[in-house]
């Protein structure tokens, strides 16, 4: 055997983690002597994408794992990373959170969590190669439906999965926190690669999100009493999501390539007013990002429901102008639970130039029919839409962005290839007065 195969299989081994070595069950497994290990491991970005990681671990009740450690480009051996305790809601499990920062971009780390050993990568500093993430919405906690997804996006090798709201339909309710768990759990298990590597995830806000539960049993006022919850609180999820804590929108850049601009349609806080504010000088500060996608929860030009719903509106009112003006070539809705793709849209009519807005919400969901609320009215934006269970996995590059839908087998229901963003674009009306 030559020295540099020999390198080559020790280079390979250490790449494996030990976890898939021994065949031990993964994070999130029910498995017999699950109660020793981390219930759910999560990882996501509340930092610099390229150089950080903020990682949660779920603990069982009488547990305790107060470090984990990564090891990698930058390290010297394992570093050993305390946890913050951190509360979840309603349950019996407690959190644990780690932000690691320091990290080089574009670089695998390993990331021992009690016995499992995992990989992580941070995403790269520039767009010098492909980019792959996953985007979809309305997931529902189940294994059966977004553990399915999430395997076929995990066979993708996606850097990250993007999630639009709607996340473990608890409502945001004390009585169904064993949704939250079970979502956190199947994520674990599912959103990994057969090499063992944590794929992080972003997830913006939806109505499921936010308790609205009004009751006058008795039972109910003293459920209120003893939990505290509130309505139009998004309990879990600013608790559980490190990126929410302080506010439910924002926007995560990676890189000087790349800005996905989290929006909250009306959930903890008004489309008009503040937020809108937010996004005109969020999108004024971002002119020269080759790819800015806005990612919010229900559509400015929903697939399935009504065309005049007033949060619908509210979207095409206050955000669509900005998105025009700054010259997005793409945004993520959701909520509706089918695919859809639209015309590419500018100014309120079919237009190259313009914004295709891509969704409609159903990763996990189930699908319903096109048009279901449309009451007749023919949808000029849908250019193409099927009621089919899919994530779309985004690939970017320097000129461009392609979106390929794919249901849960990984067969492709729909692509588009479209072209960066070339900076602000005046108005279609002053465009078109200066003809
Ligand atoms: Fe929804």
């Amino acid at each position: 055997m030559t020295r540099s195969l020999v390198a080559t299989l020790l280079v390979a081994l250490l790449a494996v983690p030990l976890a898939r070595v021994t065949g031990q069950a993964p994070i999130g497994a029910p498995a017999a002597d699950s109660t020793r290990l981390p219930a759910a491991l999560f990882v996501t970005w509340d930092g610099d994408p390229t150089t950080t990681v903020s990682i949660d671990w779920h603990l069982h009740a009488g547990t305790d794992l107060p470090t984990i450690a990564v090891r990698g480009p930058g390290l010297r051996g394992w570093r050993t990373v305390t946890g913050e305790p951190v509360v979840f809601p309603h349950s019996t499990r407690h959190v644990r959170r780690a932000r690691i920062t320091g990290l080089r971009p574009g670089a695998t780390y390993r990331v021992r969590v009690a016995d499992r050993t995992y990989t992580y990568r941070t995403m790269p500093a520039r767009l010098d190669a492909p980019i792959v993430f996953a985007e979809g919405g309305d997931t529902q906690p189940d294994d059966a439906t977004f553990g399915a997804t999430n395997r076929m996006v995990a066979r993708h090798d996606v850097a990250f999965a993007l999630i639009g709201g709607d996340l473990a339909y608890s409502n945001g309710d004390p009585r169904l926190v064993a949704r939250e768990e079970r979502w956190f759990e199947t994520v674990s298990r599912t959103l990994v690669t057969d090499q063992g590597r944590l794929i992080p995830v972003i997830a913006g806000i939806g109505n499921h999100e936010v308790f609205g539960a009004r009751d006058t049993s008795a039972a109910f006022a003293e459920m209120i009493a003893r939990t505290g919850v509130r309505v139009g609180d998004a309990t879990y999820y600013r608790a559980l999501h490190a990126h929410a804590r302080e506010r439910q929108h924002g926007v995560i850049d990676v890189g000087d390539y790349l800005s996905l601009v989290l929006l909250n349609t009306g959930h903890t806080m008004p489309i008009a007013g503040e937020q809108t504010e937010w996004l005109r000088t969020t999108l004024a500060s971002r002119r020269a990002v080759p790819h800015l996608f806005p990612v919010y929860h229900v559509p400015g030009f929903p697939s399935v429901r009504a065309y005049a719903a007033s949060n619908s509106a509210a979207v095409r009112a206050h955000w669509v102008p900005l998105f025009e003006e700054a010259g997005v070539r793409a945004a993520f809705e959701h909520h509706d639970h089918a695919y859809k793709r639209t015309m590419p849209i500018r100014a309120g009519r079919p237009d190259t130039s313009g914004v295709t807005y891509l969704g409609d919400g159903a990763w996990g969901a189930g699908p319903r029919p096109i048009g279901r609320d449309h009451q007749g009215e023919a949808q000029w934006y849908l250019h193409r839409t099927a009621s089919t269970r899919h994530a779309i996995i985004v690939t970017l590059d320097r000129n461009s962005a392609h979106f390929a839908a794919r249901d849960t087998t990984g067969a492709v229901i729909d692509s588009v290839r479209v072209p960066r963003r070339a900076g602000d674009v005046a108005p279609a009306a002053s465009r078109a007065g200066r003809q």
